[in-house]
């Protein structure tokens, strides 16, 4: 089917307290084997892409390989741009046929986080395509943005009410105290914090800094209100690690041998997140 906006998707797992998982792609092969986990679960799925990896491809052609796998499945797929704080190349994925786009202005004072949002909101209504915005800074790394442990913070739930009020958003992503990259030690999530926004917002909430994040926790945030579960790291080990294992098991250079191995092991790591979050089976209901 054709690619879809996360509004709906996101809504409906919210309502049924399950979540989507968001899982990061590198290229043509790690796209078909996220898409492909989904199909097998028969889930909804969103396909992202870091801005790194917009510039690296170019637009065009991420966009016909999603068109081109989506195309051929009947699971609902919306492709979403990953923390974009460039407005050119937020406007480029939209004309180029992303469903979904994250800003990121969450290093901005509030009111001008306020304003880069409402204006990429009013870009992309107009497009058809659904927003995520960010408030509170969330640790960590991801693609050219570096986060330190002293800079992240949460996000404060008067603020969040009153920047999601009015304003068209599909998906929230409030700092609740996870980080991009591998956890140094035992994440420490504000539970009551991510209820009170969840609560007061009304908006799906996205959960960020998925990778190493324990199956207790991803089954207490989604019951508390995150639709949205983003995994990014967890893909690059998998992408890196199968190519090198077989490479290093078999001596061969048939690189579609080990491309294989790569998808493989993308597409049950992202099966068995999908199976975690709740969302298998729902490809129905999501594409309603
Ligand atoms: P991880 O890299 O920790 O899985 O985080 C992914 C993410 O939140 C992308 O925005």
């Amino acid at each position: 089917m054709a690619l879809v906006t996360i509004e709906a998707m996101l809504r409906e797992a919210r309502d049924g307290r399950y979540a989507v998982g968001a899982f990061n792609m590198a290229d043509y092969a790690s796209a078909l084997a996220i898409v492909r986990a989904a199909q097998d679960c028969q889930a909804p799925v969103i396909v992202q892409t870091s801005v790194k990896t917009v510039r690296f491809w170019g637009c065009a052609a991420i966009v016909a390989w999603m068109k081109e796998i989506a195309g051929n499945l009947t699971v609902p797929v919306a492709l979403h741009l990953d923390h974009c704080k460039d407005l050119d190349v937020i406007e480029q994925c939209i004309a180029a046929g992303w469903t979904s786009v994250m800003i990121d202005a969450s290093a901005k004072p509030f009111e001008e986080n306020l304003a880069v949002t409402r204006k990429v909101v009013e870009m992309a209504d107009a497009a058809g395509v659904s927003v995520e915005a960010e408030l509170g800074e969330i640790g960590g790394v991801e693609d050219d943005k570096k986060v330190s442990d002293e800079t992240a913070h949460l996000a404060d739930p008067d603020k969040a009410e009153s920047f999601c009020r009015g304003l068209h958003l599909a998906a929230f992503a409030p700092a609740i105290g996870t980080a991009h990259g591998i956890y140094k030690g035992e994440p420490r999530l504000a539970f009551d914090r991510l209820e009170e926004i969840a609560r007061r917002t009304d908006v799906p909430i996205a959960l960020h800094g998925g990778t190493g994040l324990s199956d207790d926790v991803f089954r207490k945030c989604i019951a508390l209100g995150c639709a949205k579960v983003n995994i990014s790291t967890q893909i690059k080990y998998a992408f890196i690690d199968a190519f090198v294992d077989y490479h290093t098991a078999h001596k061969e250079y048939e690189p579609l041998k080990p491309l294989a191995a790569q998808i493989d092991r993308i597409r049950k790591e992202v099966a068995e997140k999908i199976e975690l979050f709740g969302s298998a089976g729902r490809a129905a209901a999501s594409a309603r």
